[in-house]
């Protein structure tokens, strides 16, 4: 499978995912949600002051506990699904901030307009593009978040470059993904089903660290949040909480 071809497959399963979540159908239903926990990781009574539940969660943590976001902060959200993670944070960035989501999927772009409109936040802007080729301009952005989506590109380094473009120096990266703890057997990442379902482009803790050192981050940190073990593929994988900063211009001057 090429790069185009893995988007394409990824494309068409949260398409699939987006018409359920229109008819009211839970991400639990999903099996891409199973793996990573069906949006437990948020505080109920912040969802339902947007009019949302956790059902709207495709993701494997929440990125809201690493961010630390700061009213005026400019923040950007990789792959943004319903929507629910660029929500919480509009909120948090107000006043004065500003929340993008970038998903290219049109189906879930639509989703995540008809949550903003029930959570009647106006700092919010949904973007359709890819996440390898980010539609806005070099660091424009304080803080870079995304939840479970970077696994499922299959060229990591070209979204990884991306973020630190858009970041402004001293501008924070604060993820939640998946990662592989074991090498899985070639078979299983050749299955589609597990490339869509974030399981078969999983890479190790290390791989992630030297892509992001090759992109220009520093302080770079991954913790382990909650390990997966899989019925039917070999290996274990997990959910992590990945954090890194785009070095300050007086400390690029000084190198
Ligand atoms: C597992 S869901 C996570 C959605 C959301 N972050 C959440 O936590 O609920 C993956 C989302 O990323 C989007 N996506 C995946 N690969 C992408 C890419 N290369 N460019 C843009 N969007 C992408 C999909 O359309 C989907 O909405």
């Amino acid at each position: 499978m090429n790069e185009i071809e893995v988007r394409e497959l990824v494309r068409a399963k949260y398409a699939q995912s987006a018409l359920e979540m229109a008819k009211g159908a839970s991400c639990c239903d999903d099996s891409c949600c199973d793996a990573n926990g069906c949006g437990d990781g948020y505080a109920a009574d912040e969802l339902a002051s947007l009019g949302l539940d956790a059902a709207v969660s495709l993701g494997c943590g929440n990125p809201m506990l690493l961010a630390d976001l700061r009213p005026g902060e400019v923040v950007l959200d990789l792959g943004s699904g319903a929507g629910l993670d660029v929500l919480l944070s509009a909120r948090r960035v107000a006043p004065g901030g500003h929340a993008y989501g970038v998903d290219m999927t049109d189906e879930m772009l639509a989703v995540a307009r008809a949550n903003q409109a029930k959570s009647g936040l106006g700092n919010a802007t949904f973007l359709k593009g890819a996440i390898e080729s980010v539609p806005l301009p070099d660091a424009s952005v304080d803080v870079v978040i995304s939840n479970c989506v970077i696994n499922l590109a299959a060229d990591k380094g070209a979204v990884l470059r991306e973020a630190f473009r858009v970041l402004r120096p001293d501008g924070r990266f604060a993820v939640a993904d998946m990662i592989a703890l074991d090498e899985l057997a070639p078979e299983a990442k050749q299955r589609l089903d597990l490339w869509a379902g974030c399981v078969a482009g999983t890479i190790s803790l290390d791989a992630y660290t030297k892509e992001l050192q090759a992109a220009g981050f520093d302080a770079i940190d991954i913790e382990v949040t909650r390990e997966v073990r899989l019925e039917d593929v070999e290996g274990l994988i997990a959910s992590a909480y990945i954090r890194a900063r785009r070095p300050s211009r007086v400390e690029i001057a000084a190198k």
